[in-house]
C-alpha cells in the first residue's frame, strides 16, 4: 500500500490522483475502491456536515470490510490515509480524474461540471457516475467534451465488477481507454457503451423490469409466482418484483422515462402501477412497502399484508397411475420426474420401439445420478420398473394423469388429444408440455376441454424445479388443483397463470433477449460486452448471447414470432439480425454457430 505523501508515478497507472464528487452510497464506494488502488483520493462533499458525515460512512464501511475480513486492519489504516474528505470543489484542481457521483440531477450535475471545467487544469478528466442522464449533456456544461466521459460503477461497489465506460460522441478513444484501464487497475471489468439512456446494463434490465410490473398489474400471476418463475426458470439471482423494491420504484420509474423519452418504445414506458406506488410513497424496501410488504423500512424481511389471506382452492382428484407421450428430451425426463416420485409411469413412443429407446435414455439419466451419489443402486432399480414402456396409445386407458410431450405442432398435438379423448377414462386429466402453442387448442380437440390443463416443464426436467400451469378459460379449478397437487408431490415449484403466450417465462425471457440482439445489430456494444455487463451487473448466470446460443437461435425466433403475434407490440417484433442468422443456418450450438463460433464436436 503506499503512503499518502508519495502517490504512484503518473507513468505508472493512469490518474494517479482522483477526485470524487459527492461522497453518498456511490461516491463513499468509489473512493473506497480508487484508494484500495493506492491513489490518491480527494473526496469533495456538498457543505461541512456533508463531508464529516461522508467521513463517518467511509470510516464505517471500511471498518465493516475489516470485520467481514474483506480486508486486514493494515490496509484499512492505510487506505484511509489516501482519502482526504473536504467541501470545496477547488480542491479538484489536484486531480488527474474527478468522478462525478453527486444526486441524479441534470442541472445540478450540469452546475458541477461547469464548475469543474473552471477549477481543474486542460488535460484533468472528468467522468459522471450518472445512472440514466445525458452524458453528452452533461460534457456540454464544459469547454472539453473530449475529456469527459460516463463512469457508471455499480452498487455495492465493492462487490460488484462490472464499470460501464461511457463515451459520448465527442470523447477521445484515448480518454475512454485510459478509463477502461483505470478501471482495470481497481480489479473491475470495464465494458464500452455509448452515451444512451440505461446503457448497456439498465437498458436491458429495466425493460424487462417493466414487463414484470405489467405482467403483476395485469393480474395474470402473482407477484410471488412471476418472481418464482423467472429465479427457478432463469436461474436469476432475484426475482423482478423483489428487484423492483430494492432497487426502488420510484428510481426504476426514472430510469424507464430517461429510456422512453429516448426510444419512444412503448415497452419502456414506465407501467402504471409504478407510479402509483411511487405517489403512494411505496418506493420498495427503504419504505417498508412496495409490491411487497417489508418488517421495517430498509429491511429484506418480507411480511404478509394485514388482512391478506390465501384463498380456498377446491380439492384436486386423486392420480397414482401416469401417462407420458412422446420419446424425446422432455418426455423421457418428465417419466424420470414422475417415477422417481413413485408414480406409475406409462411411457408411450410412436412405435414400441422407440419407447424402449427413451426408457433406455432414462435409465442412463439414472445411472448418472447413482454415480454422483444422488441415487442408491436400489433407488434406480425400483424407480425403473415404475416405467413402462409401450407404442400403444390405448395402454393409457387407466392413467389418471396423460402428459404429451410431442412434437411442437399444433396439428400433431391436437390429433393426439383427440386420440387420448377417445382412450383415457372419465376424470382423466389430460395436459400438455407446449412451451409456444395455445393450450386451448389442445383442449378443443377433446370432447372434455375442462379436463385439460398446461404443465410447462423446463429442460432438463429433472433438474429444473419450475413447472408453468397453465389453465385455459375452460379448465376446470379441480383440474388445475390436481397438477398443482402432482407438481408438489414430484417436488416442482408450480406457478400458475393463463393461456397466453410465452406463459410468465418466455414472455419477459425473451423479449429481453431480442432487445440485445437490436442492441447488438445497433453496433451499441458488442457480443462480449454485452455478455459480460449481464454476468457482472445482474448477476445472471448466462449472457443474452451465450443463453440464445444454447437454446438455438430457430427456437428463439419461434417463440420471439408468438409473442409479437399474440400482442403486436412493435417493440416485440424479432430483431432482422436474428432472422438473418436463423436463414443462413446459424442455429447457435447446434449447428457450429449462431451469436459466437462453437468448435464443431
Ligand atoms: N445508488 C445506486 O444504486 C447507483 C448505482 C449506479 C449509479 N448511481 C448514480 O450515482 C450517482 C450518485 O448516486 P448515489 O446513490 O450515490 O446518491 P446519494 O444521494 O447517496 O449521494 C449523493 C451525494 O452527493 C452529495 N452532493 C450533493 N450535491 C453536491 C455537490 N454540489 N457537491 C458535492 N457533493 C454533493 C450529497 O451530499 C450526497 O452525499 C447518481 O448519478 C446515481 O444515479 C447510483
Amino acid at each position: 500500500m503506499q503512503a499518502p505523501d508519495s502517490p504512484l508515478a503518473p507513468q505508472q497507472v493512469p490518474f494517479p490522483t482522483v477526485a470524487v464528487v459527492g461522497l453518498g452510497t456511490m461516491g463513499a464506494g468509489v473512493a473506497v475502491a480508487v484508494a484500495r488502488s493506492g491513489r490518491r483520493v480527494i473526496g469533495i462533499e456538498a457543505d461541512a456536515t456533508a463531508a464529516a458525515r461522508a467521513l463517518a460512512r467511509i470510516e464505517e464501511s471500511t471498518a465493516h470490510a475489516v470485520a467481514r475480513e474483506r480486508i486486514t486492519a493494515e490496509e484499512r489504516t492505510a487506505l484511509l490515509a489516501l482519502i482526504s474528505v473536504g467541501d470545496r470543489l477547488d480542491a479538484a484542481a489536484a486531480a488527474d480524474l474527478v468522478i462525478e457521483e453527486v444526486p441524479e440531477r441534470l442541472e445540478l450535475k450540469r452546475e458541477v461540471f461547469a464548475e469543474l471545467d473552471r477549477i481543474c487544469p486542460a488535460e484533468t478528466v472528468l467522468a459522471t457516475g450518472t445512472t440514466s442522464l445525458s452524458v453528452t449533456r452533461i460534457a456540454a456544461a464544459t469547454a472539453r467534451p473530449e475529456r469527459v466521459l460516463g463512469l457508471h460503477f455499480f452498487n455495492p461497489v465493492h462487490a460488484m465488477k462490472l464499470v460501464e465506460v461511457v463515451r459520448t460522441v465527442l470523447t477521445t478513444a484515448q480518454v475512454a481507454e485510459q478509463a477502461a484501464e483505470f478501471a482495470r487497475s481497481l480489479g473491475k471489468e470495464p465494458v464500452a457503451a455509448g452515451d444512451r439512456a440505461g446503457f448497456v446494463v439498465n437498458g436491458l434490465l429495466f425493460a424487462y423490469l417493466n414487463q414484470a410490473a405489467a405482467m403483476y398489474e395485469s393480474r395474470y400471476a402473482t407477484r410471488e409466482d412471476i418472481d418464482a418463475a423467472m429465479r427457478l426458470g432463469c436461474g436469476l439471482p432475484m426475482g423482478p418484483l423483489a428487484l423492483l423494491d430494492l432497487i426502488g420504484v420510484d428510481t426504476a420509474r426514472t430510469v424507464l422515462e430517461a429510456m422512453y423519452e429516448q426510444s419512444r418504445d412503448r415497452l419502456h414506458a414506465p407501467a402504471p402501477i409504478l407510479g402509483q406506488l411511487v405517489a403512494a410513497g411505496l418506493l420498495g424496501r427503504k419504505t417498508g412497502r412496495g409490491f411487497y410488504s417489508y418488517e421495517a423500512p430498509g429491511s429484506s424481511k418480507v411480511v404478509a399484508e394485514p388482512g391478506a389471506a390465501a384463498a380456498a382452492r377446491v380439492a384436486g382428484r386423486p392420480v397414482t397411475a401416469v401417462g407420458v407421450c412422446g420419446s424425446g428430451t422432455m418426455a423421457t425426463g418428465i417419466a424420470e420426474v414422475f417415477a422417481k416420485a413413485g408414480y406409475r409411469v406409462t411411457l408411450v413412443a410412436r412405435s414400441l420401439e422407440k419407447a424402449e429407446r427413451a426408457k433406455a435414455a432414462l435409465a442412463r439419466s439414472l445411472d448418472r445420478s447413482v454415480d454422483k451419489g444422488r441415487l442408491t443402486a436400489e433407488q434406480r432399480q425400483s424407480t425403473l420398473d415404475l416405467v413402462t414402456a409401450s407404442g400403444q396409445l390405448a395402454d393409457l386407458a387407466e392413467v389418471d394423469l396423460a402428459l404429451e410431450a410431442v412434437a411442437e405442432d399444433l396439428a400433431v398435438k391436437r390429433e393426439l388429444f383427440g386420440a387420448l379423448d377417445k382412450i383415457c377414462k372419465p376424470g382423466a386429466v389430460l395436459a400438455t408440455t407446449t412451451s409456444s402453442l395455445p393450450v386451448i387448442s389442445c383442449a378443443t380437440a377433446t370432447e372434455r376441454p375442462r379436463d385439460v390443463v398446461g404443465m410447462h416443464f423446463f429442460n432438463p426436467a429433472p433438474a429444473m424445479k419450475l413447472v408453468e400451469v397453465v389453465s385455459t378459460v375452460l379448465t376446470s379449478p379441480e383440474v388445475t388443483s390436481t397438477v398443482l397437487e402432482v407438481c408438489t408431490k414430484v417436488r416442482k415449484h408450480a406457478v400458475e397463470c393463463g393461456d397466453r403466450a410465452g406463459f410468465i417465462v418466455n414472455a419477459l425471457l425473451f423479449p429481453y433477449l431480442n432487445d440485445a440482439v437490436r442492441m447488438l445489430e445497433e453496433h451499441y456494444a458488442t457480443v462480449d460486452d454485452i455478455d459480460t455487463a449481464m454476468k457482472l451487473g445482474c448477476g445472471y448466470p448466462m449472457g443474452p448471447f451465450e443463453l440464445l446460443d444454447v437454446v438455438g437461435l430457430d427456437v428463439s425466433l419461434t417463440i420471439e414470432r408468438v409473442l409479437h403475434q399474440e400482442f403486436r407490440e412493435p417493440g416485440l417484433a424479432a430483431a432482422p439480425l436474428l432472422e438473418h442468422l436463423v436463414a443462413a443456418g446459424c442455429l447457435g450450438r447446434k449447428t457450429g454457430r449462431g451469436f459466437r463460433d462453437h468448435a464443431r464436436r
